[in-house]
């Protein structure tokens, strides 16, 4: 058959070149995110697996949507002004051969399955040509698919171009196609800007390989969501939910209990032991693991950190690339910053804010503490109100707390300092020089009663 590609070769082409007014917005309408990942990354990661390259057509704001994302089958291609799909791809036909098949996709359709494209590539080896159309619960604003009475594809109209005839049609175009080089820049040539946009669109290409007699072959999406358009923020909102709920449904699949689907957010990855429970209003970002039997309650925002096995992560709190041990348990309200490891059996309580410390295992840090740049050993206490005071305004010090020590409530430990083993610090205590192990140390002023005082009276 002539319109076959004759090479096993895919050219994905990413259209990313408009502004995207509708998203009233400075940044790049692809540079949006669903997932805390930009729109054209998730076309490219979807195209990625398929294709030998990737052209991305880019224009407005170009330099901040290339520096977006790397990878050595992007080839990046200018389309100066945007006069149109159709203009856009032209703007990549240098870079494709005729033997080639091309797969075009369109930077803010960003929830596009690898498997979905597989199966229009088949599709158009068989025919040279075939589009991926989809039945649309509101069709308002897409491309209607024109068929005629035998079901053929004849043309695609535009919204803005349809009568009141055509508008009724549900089945409209996802602007996602599959065609052969040879027939891509064929039918490019032939485009012409009459139309109410005043544009060279893509999707004229259809009629014209229909007078050509080829012979177009098409498949309904099945799934809506996988190719809604983001032109507006209702729209990235949807995608971002459709998204959210895809994900879940996943790691349900893998026995992961969530209790509201539509109360969940994973920003990233996920990795999670047996018989874990995420409870709702949960979002995770980043790269976070959790062991078995891990309990995360309401209201919990976990990025780029480690859980283990048992622990307990009570509501409202927050822990950032931390390493969390076994059996521990962490909240409610408590603040876990960057570089922490709190260990096995350990406890963090209310209001309690760690940061760059290692708590070791079974130490307790109740209530009301700030813990920052420490090193604390083995089965400490660390009584309420503690604080390291670890800035002196320029410098940060560190503070180290021994095995097994007690640190009485309301004491200020001005780093850098030591505290020994199985020491005692009286409560209230302003801690300036290292203590020794096993003592009692304290530095609060003896309790006196002045007799002959009186409270101040009016005059
Ligand atoms: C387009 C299709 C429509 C389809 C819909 C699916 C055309 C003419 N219309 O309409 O049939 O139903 O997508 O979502 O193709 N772009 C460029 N350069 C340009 C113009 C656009 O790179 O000169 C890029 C945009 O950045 C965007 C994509 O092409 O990523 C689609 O453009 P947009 O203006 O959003 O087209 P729609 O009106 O949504
Ligand atoms: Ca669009």
């Amino acid at each position: 058959m002539p319109n076959q590609s004759t090479n096993n070769e895919v050219n994905a082409i990413i259209l990313a070149a408009g502004q995207g007014t509708r998203m009233n917005s400075s940044v790049s309408k692809v540079l949006h995110e669903v997932g805390n990942k930009t729109l054209i990354q998730h076309v490219i990661d979807a195209a990625m697996p398929l294709a030998s390259f990737i052209n991305v057509i880019i224009g407005h704001n170009s330099e901040s949507v290339k520096k977006s994302t790397q990878s050595n089958l992007i080839k990046w291609v200018l389309q100066k002004n945007q006069l149109g799909t159709g203009h856009a791809v032209m703007q990549a036909i240098p870079n494709i051969k005729k033997d080639s098949m091309c797969l075009i996709l369109y930077g803010d359709v960003p929830l596009i399955q690898t498997q979905t494209l597989l199966k229009l590539l088949e599709k158009a080896n068989k025919t040279g040509f075939s589009l991926l159309t989809v039945i649309a619960n509101d069709p308002s604003g897409y491309g209607r698919i024109i068929r005629d009475s035998s079901k053929s594809i004849q043309s695609i109209i535009e919204h803005k171009d349809a009568n009141t005839e055509e508008l009724e049609i549900d089945e409209v175009n996802t602007g996602i196609m599959a065609i052969t080089g040879a027939l891509l820049t064929k039918y490019l040539n032939q485009l012409e800007p009459n139309n109410s946009q005043g544009e060279l669109y893509l999707t004229d290409i259809v009629e014209k390989a229909v007078k050509d007699n080829v012979n177009i072959a098409s498949f309904i999406c099945e799934n809506a969501t996988e190719v809604m358009g983001i032109n507006d923020k209702n729209n990235l909102a949807k995608a971002e939910r459709a998204y959210q709920l895809k994900i879940a449904d996943e790691l349900m699949k893998d026995g992961l209990t969530i209790k509201d689907p539509s109360r969940f957010d994973c920003r990233g990855n996920l990795i999670f032991g047996n018989d874990c429970i995420i409870d709702v209003n949960v979002v995770f970002e980043g790269e976070v693991q959790l062991g078995k039997n891990v309990l995360i309650s309401p209201n919990c925002i976990i990025k780029n950190s480690k859980i283990g096995d048992n622990a307990n992560i009570m509501p409202n709190s927050i822990i950032e690339d931390s390493v969390i041990g076994s059996h521990a348990n962490i909240g409610p309200f408590a603040r876990i910053r960057p570089e922490t490891k709190i260990g096995n059996h350990a406890k963090i309580g209310n209001f309690v804010e760690v940061k760059k410390s290692t708590i070791g295992d079974n130490s307790k840090v109740s209530h009301l503490s700030y813990i920052g740049d420490s090193q604390v050993g083995k089965s400490a206490n660390i009584g309420a109100g503690v604080i390291t005071c670890n800035y002196d305004g320029v410098n940060k010090s560190q503070t180290t707390i021994g095995d097994g020590a007690f640190i009485g409530s309301n004491s200020q430990l001005i780093a850098p300092v030591s505290i020994g083993k199985n020491a005692t610090i009286g409560a209230g205590s302003t801690i300036t020089q290292n203590a020794p192990d096993d003592k009692l140390t304290l530095s609060r002023h003896k309790q006196s009663t002045i007799s002959k005082w009186k409270r101040p009276q009016k005059k």
